[in-house]
């Protein structure tokens, strides 16, 4: 199936405006997604018709509104193929849910001098929370290198391994560079030394078919925003058998079974780790987004973001001083780079004023900033709503503006 993007446009209402009487081209994809009519329309169904606290009642309102919740988590146990409901922990995003993971079990699992892996290229979310634990455990954060077209290594990975790993951590896709990371093979590498392994799923969920059975990853993570859904909502998958052995991260209403003021003991899983009251009102519309999605079809949007990434990896490269930064065989639809000698951001704020939004910076990767020997990056980012024309005003836009310089 060809995707319709004329017809797939007019279900996004903020694609249609002008910034500075210029058509909007939105080309900021990665930082977040804009949303479908169906997605706003169901936050404002749950608002209108059924809003109450969840879990709690034991009248109607409350009752529909638990199983809108609790149907929402079905639906992304289904998308990403979860044995089950209980190993889909809601969280207020990606970066809580690397937060939970590194809390819960670093404090549990690791002591003075065990190791965690990391790579070079991974978001500030998928480090900080790291050397919090560091600073409290005194675990030790080792990291891969990224090699010149930004990709690592398997054998780099197996050279930081020691009987001392407790944990390998890594983004599925890279926000910066769009490299795909080989997951699979890292997870089956960390396996065979039995080390379990977390994936930023952030910037993949939206674009690939996950099957967290056949990947047999450990722990997943990813935002709700940058999959068309609402902010303020995230996911933490994790194999029920580790949820099960991690302590609570938060505590609060919800997560018990029973409290004194001299023992708490926890609720079942997923409960165990969403204190206090959820986002059900993002969850619901996270539902409406992943069926979204799907009514699509992931593959073809995959094949059309594809097409896009090649497109406009053309385009630009015939572009005077232009140098692509994230050269990998195997990309996303991101691309980060610069033009001449311009700053990032002087460049991003011209393009602006010709209507077209795309980041400027170190996209929350300072340290992949400092391998690379750069202060940041321009990044224009697609997702299926973006269009070939919408490439070529970015290319013009470019050429435009370096010739004030
Ligand atoms: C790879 C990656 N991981 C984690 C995050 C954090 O996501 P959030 O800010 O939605 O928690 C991002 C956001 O850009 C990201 O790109």
């Amino acid at each position: 199936m060809h995707l319709n993007i004329e017809n797939i446009r007019k279900d996004f209402p903020i694609l249609t405006q002008e910034v500075y009487g210029k058509p909007l081209v939105y080309l900021d994809n990665a930082a977040t997604t804009q949303k479908p009519l169906s997605v706003i329309r169901k936050i404002d169904e749950v608002y209108s018709t059924i809003n109450a606290n969840i879990h709690r009642g034991v009248h109607y309102l409350s009752q529909m509104a638990t199983e809108s919740h609790e149907e929402a988590r079905k639906t992304v146990r289904q998308y990403i193929h979860a044995a089950s409901s209980k190993e889909i922990i809601f969280t207020s995003g990606a970066t809580e849910s690397i937060n939970l993971v590194a809390s819960s079990f670093c404090r549990s699992q690791c002591k003075p001098g065990d190791e965690i892996i990391l790579t070079t290229m991974e978001h500030h979310a998928n480090i900080i929370p790291w050397q919090i634990q560091r600073d409290i455990t005194g675990i030790e954060l080792k990291v891969v290198p990224v090699t010149e077209t930004g990709e690592i290594r398997l054998e780099d990975i197996e050279e930081l391994i020691s009987s001392k790993t407790k944990l390998i951590s890594l983004a599925h896709v890279s926000n910066v560079l769009g490299t795909i990371n080989p997951i699979t093979e890292v997870i089956r590498l960390g396996h065979s030394y039995n080390i379990p392994v977390l994936i930023d799923a952030a910037q993949s969920v939206q674009h690939i078919h996950l099957d967290v059975q056949a990947l047999d990853c450990d722990f997943l993570v990813f935002s709700s925003h940058k999959m068309y859904g609402p902010t303020g909502v995230g996911i933490l998958y994790g194999k029920e058998n580790w949820l099960d052995k991690l302590p609570p991260y938060q505590g609060g209403g919800e997560m018990i079974a029973h409290v004194t003021f001299a023992k708490t003991t926890f609720n079942e899983l997923p409960f165990k780790f969403e204190a206090g009251t959820p986002d059900y009102v993002g969850s619901t519309a996270l539902g409406e987004a992943i069926r979204y999605i799907e009514k699509l079809g992931l593959d073809n949007i995959r094949r059309y973001e594809e097409h896009l990434l090649h497109y406009a990896t053309e385009k630009l490269l015939q572009i005077d001083g232009m140098q692509i930064i994230g050269t990998s065989k195997h990309k996303s639809s991101v691309i980060s780079f610069l033009v001449g000698g311009i700053h990032p951001y002087d460049m991003g704020m011209l393009l602006d004023r010709l209507g077209i939004a795309v980041r400027t910076g170190h996209h929350c990767a300072q340290p992949l900033m400092d391998a690379l020997g750069i202060e940041g990056t321009l990044r224009a980012s697609f997702a299926f709503y973006n269009t070939k024309e919408e490439v070529d005003i970015l290319v013009e836009g470019i050429k435009r503006v370096a010739k004030m310089f």
